[in-house]
């Protein structure tokens, strides 16, 4: 039995839960690790199909293997008829978030493998919901505008056809480039609160569907995915607002914080939002959208001067502040800006998923379940006298 360790209040920084072989992240000196290989190479040079076999299988695919991948998640691009009648019923002012984690438990009742407990059945598993979570976010943003839902295109790349799927119109290259790009940045990263909460469902042995689930739901929160959302409410706001050293600070003397700013575990800049940044330069000339990249400048340029003064160094910009403008100049709203991240993060999820379950890094998976210290009322051992109601009272 291990001896009992308190940490309290500190959201677990610092606490090692568990073994992985799937990513790994030096906070200090800014370097994030998909098993082995340097997120700046893999951005540069891999297609998101391949970083999600990465992730999935332990080792970069063979050309044959890569292809072979890329075909099982085109031929997965399907929705049950029943999921698509289930979207068609939802308000069309629902939070794309919740939408996407009610598809969830809708896309288990059509899977096939949903109680095989070997790791080739996870994988397949996990192919589909690579394949489909971009289908529900495409097929709802449709749905809610009134518009047609498209077919998907079985012969274009997994970004590249939810562009399609979203927009109606063939992508242009450099915008499917750019966000095939953006789902290798945001595909894994360790032991943040989504992946935690998939694991931690995983460790039950509930099936891949309902630990995906979860993890959407801590995705949507605004102090982890959800944030890129309100970087980009903030930039909207603040696109033609003439004093933005201002408003910054005096948001941080309100106490207020700076979306898409800090991270629990960089304390430099994030090397993925090094990478947005550019990105986000090079769509502001091919769309025009200066107003919303030089917003973005000066909110950092801002804020990292206010940081300073504070005595705040280590709060850089994380990778929802510069995804924020890239995706809106892809034209994506801001409220599919989360669901956009659950669609890359899903290949890391499941990874974690199959790791916790099949115990593949650590020796032997263990059911999650830390403690509490109990500080409610108390009455001693026998418990607070309880005084039944009069029309509770039961016949003996
Ligand atoms: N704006 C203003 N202040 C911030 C800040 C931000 N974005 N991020 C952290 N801080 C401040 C906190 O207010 C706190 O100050 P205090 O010690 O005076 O109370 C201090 O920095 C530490 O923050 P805390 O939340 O306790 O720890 P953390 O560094 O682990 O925080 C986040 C990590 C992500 C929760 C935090 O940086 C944050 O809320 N960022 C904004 C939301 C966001 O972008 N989330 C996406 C993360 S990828």
């Amino acid at each position: 039995m291990p001896h009992a360790v308190r940490i309290k209040n500190t959201g677990l920084r610092g606490v090692t839960v568990a073994d992985t072989k799937i990513s790994f992240i030096d906070g200090e000196k800014g370097i994030l690790i998909y098993r082995g290989y340097r997120i700046e190479d893999l951005a540069e040079h891999a297609t998101f199909a391949e970083v999600a076999y990465l992730l999935l299988k332990g080792t970069l695919p063979g050309s044959e293997a890569l292809e072979d991948f890329e075909n099982q998640l085109k031929n997965a691009r399907t929705l049950p008829e029943h999921l698509l009648d289930a979207l068609k019923c939802c308000p069309a002012t629902a939070n794309p978030m919740d939408v996407l984690q009610a598809s969830v438990p809708l896309l288990a009742t059509a899977e096939p493998d949903l109680t095989d407990e070997s790791r080739e059945a996870h994988e397949r598993m996990a192919i589909r919901l690579i394949s489909r979570l971009p289908l529900v976010i495409a097929a709802w943003e449709r749905i809610r505008r009134r518009k047609e839902i498209i077919e998907p295109d079985v012969s274009i790349s997994h970004a590249a056809n939810f562009l399609y799927m979203l927009h109606g119109r063939e992508p242009d290259e450099v915008m499917s480039g750019a966000l095939d790009t953006c789902l290798v940045l945001h595909a894994d990263h360790t032991f943040n609160a989504s992946t935690f909460a998939s694991r931690q469902v995983a460790s039950t042995r509930a099936h891949m569907y309902s630990s995906v689930a979860a993890a959407i739901g801590a995705l949507s929160g605004s102090l982890h995915g959800g944030a890129n959302t309100e970087v980009m409410k903030m930039l909207l706001e603040l696109k033609k607002e003439p004093d933005i050293a201002s408003w910054v600070k005096d948001r941080l003397d309100g106490g207020e914080r700076i979306m898409g700013m800090g991270h629990a575990v960089y304390k430099t800049m994030d090397p993925r939002a090094k990478f947005l940044k550019q990105m986000a330069g090079k769509l502001a000339e091919i769309t025009g959208m200066h107003d919303i990249y030089e917003a973005s400048l000066k909110v950092e340029e801002a804020a990292l001067e206010e940081f300073e003064r504070r005595g705040k160094t280590t709060i850089k910009p994380n990778v929802d502040f510069y995804s924020a403008p890239v995706y809106y100049m892809m034209g994506i709203p801001p409220d599919l800006m989360t669901p956009i991240f659950a669609m890359s993060r899903i290949a890391g999820w499941c990874a974690h998923i199959i790791e916790e379950k099949f115990g593949e890094a650590q020796e032997k998976p263990a059911l999650y379940r830390p403690k509490a210290d109990y500080v409610g009322e108390y009455c001693g051992l026998m418990g607070c006298k309880y005084e039944p109601r009069e029309e509770n009272k039961k016949i003996a």
